[in-house]
Formats: C-alpha cells, structure tokens, sequence
C-alpha cells in the first residue's frame, strides 16, 4: 500500500484544498486546455472559486461541457472570492491552431479579456524507443509541443498586458526514464519553447513560465497505480515517497498567475516531491 499525506503529515491530505489565495486574481480571465478532467479540471475549479472566469477547454466535448457545468454548479458554495468565476466549457483540440483562435475569441466575447492562459492538455504514450510508432511520436510532439507553442500564440495575440502563460512541462523534462523517449522529448521542448517565448513576451508585458510535474495522481498514471511493481518503484524514487494531486500541482498554478510572481517568466518549477534528484 502506498503511503499518504495523511500518514506523512498527519491532518492533512493530499486533496485537501490549497487555501492560497491571491485577491488581486478576482475578475480575470483564463483559458484552460485539457480541463475535462484531471489537473486542468482541477485548475478550473480552483481559479474560478477564486473569482476568476474561465474557458474550460477539451478535445472531449462531452466532458468538458459535463464538467465545467459541475463545476459551475458547486461554485459558490466552495467561493473564496466574494463572486465565483464563471465557466464554461468547449470543444478544442490543441493541435489546431483554429481551435485556439476559437477558445480566445470565445473567452473575449463572454467575459471580454484574456489575463492567463494555462496550455494543458498532453498526452502520454508508453513505448520503447526501438518499438514505438511514427504515429505515437508525431502525435505527442503534436499535441505535447505545438499545442502549447499554437495556445501560446493565441494567447499572445489576444492577451491583456501583463497576462500570464503556463505551460505543463515534466519531471521528464529534467530526468530520462525508459519508455518515455518520445514524452520526455517534448517536455524537454516545451521547458526551452518556455524560455524562448518568456525572452520574445517580455516586450508585450506577458509572462511565460512552466510546471514540471513529477508522478500525480490522475489517468495518465493510472497505469503505474495499477502496476504494483511500477508503483512501488515510483514510491521508492520519489524522496516524499508518495504520489502528488493535482491540488498539490495547482498550489504552484496560482503562484505563478499571481501578482506575487510578477518578475518571474521563464522558469520552471518542478512539483515533483523531489524525484527530479533520484
Ligand atoms: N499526471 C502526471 O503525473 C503528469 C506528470 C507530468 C506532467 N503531466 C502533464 O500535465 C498535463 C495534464 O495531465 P493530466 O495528468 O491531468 O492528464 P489527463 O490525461 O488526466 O488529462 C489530459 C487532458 O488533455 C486532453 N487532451 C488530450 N489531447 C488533447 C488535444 N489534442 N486537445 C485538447 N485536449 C486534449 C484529454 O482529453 C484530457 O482531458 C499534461 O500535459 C501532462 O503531460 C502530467
């Protein structure tokens, strides 16, 4: 059995909210890509109790539309800001820049600017360099890098001076492991696509920083949660020796939005209970 938050720290668990909260976000405006479920869903949510509004955007409509309505639906109950931000979700597909065109001309008209854009949605194929496919690797360097490089583009266009990006970087951008040659490839570009669009932003006022997660506990490690060997070896290679929630992902999130990161652009953090060392 895996060890928990509430076994390291007794009290607290791993979802247990992030009660950070930054008063000056009230009123602002986000695009989150990949929002239907997992970390982008749990962005979402966190930005808008925290008054922000937000475009909550998928390749899987259904979804997104499903959650962003649940979303809406528990908000002020769960608000930290005197009025919730409001949701709504859409279909988009990273790899078009179209798309993204659509998602900032559709934040614009519904609640009429753009301040943060986090580009999330990724994907992960497990394989082998010498087995995997052309279409496992053309699809995540398409989705995994030019998704955020067209989101980035779209936010640049049609962002207020002084918005922010974040792009979702990884720990495999830091650190090699079997199986991910095609993954860490494209996290490796987007930590450096990072740094170059933090150097040609800066001139518009736009910051650009990454999140460089390590194992978190959503679909894309289900697989290793299901794995009771890969399991007990990410648990032995993480220092806390736990997996992260997506709670624990987006506390870093809202830093890096806030005012309190205003001269911070081309950086990555890493959240990744230290395995990025291991
Ligand atoms: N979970 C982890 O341990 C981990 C670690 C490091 C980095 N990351 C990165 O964090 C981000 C979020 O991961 P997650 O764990 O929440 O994954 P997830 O699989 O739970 O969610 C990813 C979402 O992206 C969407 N998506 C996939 N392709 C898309 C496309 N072409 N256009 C629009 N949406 C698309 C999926 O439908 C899904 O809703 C990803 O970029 C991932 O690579 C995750």
């Amino acid at each position: 059995m895996s060890t928990t938050t509430e076994q390291l720290n007794p009290g607290r668990t791993d979802a247990a909210p992030m009660t950070a909260h930054y008063p000056e976000m009230a009123g602002k405006v986000a695009v989150v890509t990949g929002a239907a479920q997992g970390m982008g869903a749990v962005f979402a949510s966190g930005l808008a109790t925290r008054g922000v509004s937000v475009v909550a955007a998928d390749i899987n409509e259904e979804q997104v539309v499903a959650t962003a309505r649940g979303i809406g639906s528990e908000l002020a109950a769960q608000s930290l800001a005197a009025e919730p931000g409001r949701m709504v979700g859409m279909r988009a597909d990273v790899t078009v820049p179209a798309d993204h065109e659509k998602l900032a001309e559709r934040a614009v008209a519904e609640f009429g600017r753009i301040d943060f854009w986090i580009n999330n949605a990724g994907i992960f194929p497990f394989a082998l360099a010498e087995d995997i496919s052309p279409e496992q690797i053309g699809a995540t360097l398409k989705v995994n890098v030019e998704g955020v490089l067209y989101g980035a583009q779209a936010a640049a266009r049609h962002m207020a001076p002084g918005g922010a990006i974040v792009n979702m970087s990884s720990v495999s951008a830091l650190r090699v492991r079997k199986g991910r040659g095609a993954y860490c490839t494209s996290k490796a570009a987007v930590a450096h696509m990072t740094e170059s669009l933090a150097v040609e932003l800066g001139d518009k006022g736009i910051r650009v920083n990454a999140i460089a997660p390590g194992y978190i506990d959503t679909a894309m490690t289900r697989w290793v949660q299901d794995d009771p060997v890969a399991l007990a070896h990410a648990l032995e290679v993480v220092p806390l020796h736990r997996l992260g929630s997506p709670e624990e992902v987006f506390g870093p999130l809202l830093f890096l939005l806030s005012d309190s990161a205003r001269y911070i652009t081309g950086h990555s953090i890493a959240v990744d209970g230290g395995s990025r060392h291991v």
